[in-house]
């Protein structure tokens, strides 16, 4: 697999750069007296990461063509959704984090209620973008970005692997059993930026199934490297604490295969995740290239 492209890189940076411009214009600020929770909103949003579920969306939309205003407000819906975990993730009674990308977690910086109200906001502000006119003018289009969204945030999506993620400090999970949590987890969000960008560009069944079947190889993989850094990664670099996963006892797919499998195991599932990429005939070349940016980030 060939290394990370210049190209790549700028590409990336383009697109965290239009995503976030677009948050900035789309989330709301206020005077009134419930002004804290706005600026939670947009203090949990604007400040970095690496905008990965946007720019699989933006990648995707682009393969056919899609109007860019449209796909940067279905991306930015998304990251919102991606937010909302993160500070949730953060608070006391899951991982109880104290920094995140760099900067004190939104509990720490506001306080605990704030910060759950500002992911609570943040995850119904993604369905209020979604379901605007201007996201898509097919209502039909609009509806299915609202469903693909909600599936994978869900129960049976984010949430439920963010359970699943609780009970593994105390469970001795089986790689099989530790796969579904972090597809779920990780996974399905992962998948879903790729499939909204189908949706966007009315692709047919055979390319959503494709596009799917890529991200959700990437999703696991990007979680092994998730883990791994948590091991052997530092705070600077990730801009979050690192040795948090063995303090929790939390089984992860470092803990049972060790670091070299892990880190194999994702290269794996990375040229994996390209080869379903081969209906598009080089037209994905984004797509395939930010398989490398996953097995290679130190972030
Ligand atoms: C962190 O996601 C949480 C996981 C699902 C592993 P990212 O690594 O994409 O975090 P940001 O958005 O770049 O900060
Ligand atoms: C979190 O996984 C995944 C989410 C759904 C937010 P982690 O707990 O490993 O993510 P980090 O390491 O805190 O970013
Ligand atoms: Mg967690
Ligand atoms: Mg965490
Ligand atoms: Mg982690």
């Amino acid at each position: 697999m060939p290394s990370v492209s210049p190209s790549l890189s700028a590409a990336m940076a383009q697109a965290a750069t239009a995503v976030t411009e677009t948050m900035e214009c789309i989330l709301p600020k206020s005077d009134f007296a419930e002004q804290k929770l706005f600026d939670a909103m947009r203090y949990s949003v604007l400040a970095g990461g690496k905008r990965l579920r946007p720019f699989l969306l933006l990648s995707t939309a682009q393969i056919y063509g899609v109007d860019e205003d449209c796909a940067l407000r279905a991306a930015a819906a998304l990251e919102c959704v991606h937010c909302y975990s993160l500070v949730h993730d953060d608070l006391p009674a899951m991982d109880d984090s104290e920094l995140r990308r760099g900067q004190p977690t939104t509990h720490i910086r506001f306080d605990e209620a704030t910060a759950i109200l500002a992911g609570d906001a943040l995850l119904t502000i993604a369905f209020e973008i979604l379901s605007d006119p201007r996201t898509h003018e097919d209502p039909k289009i609009r509806c299915a970005l609202v469903a693909s969204l909600a599936r994978a945030s869900g129960a049976n999506g984010m949430v439920g692997g963010q359970m699943l993620d609780l009970i593994a400090e105390d469970t001795n999970f089986d790689i099989g059993a530790i796969t579904r949590l972090q597809r779920m987890k990780t996974g399905e969000l992962i998948a879903c930026a790729t499939e909204m960008g189908g949706l966007l560009g009315k692709a047919s069944p055979q390319h959503l199934n494709a596009l799917r079947a890529y991200a959700h190889d990437l999703g696991l993989a990007f979680q092994i490297i998730d883990d791994l850094l948590d091991a052997e990664g530092t705070a600077e670099e990730t801009g979050k604490p690192v040795g948090r996963d063995e303090e929790a006892g939390k089984a992860t797919f470092v803990t049972i295969l060790g670091h070299d499998r892990a880190r194999q195991q994702a290269k794996l599932l990375c040229e994996q995740a390209t080869q379903h990429l081969s209906l598009f005939d080089g037209r994905a070349k984004n797509l395939e290239e930010v398989a490398r940016f996953v097995v290679d980030r130190k972030a």
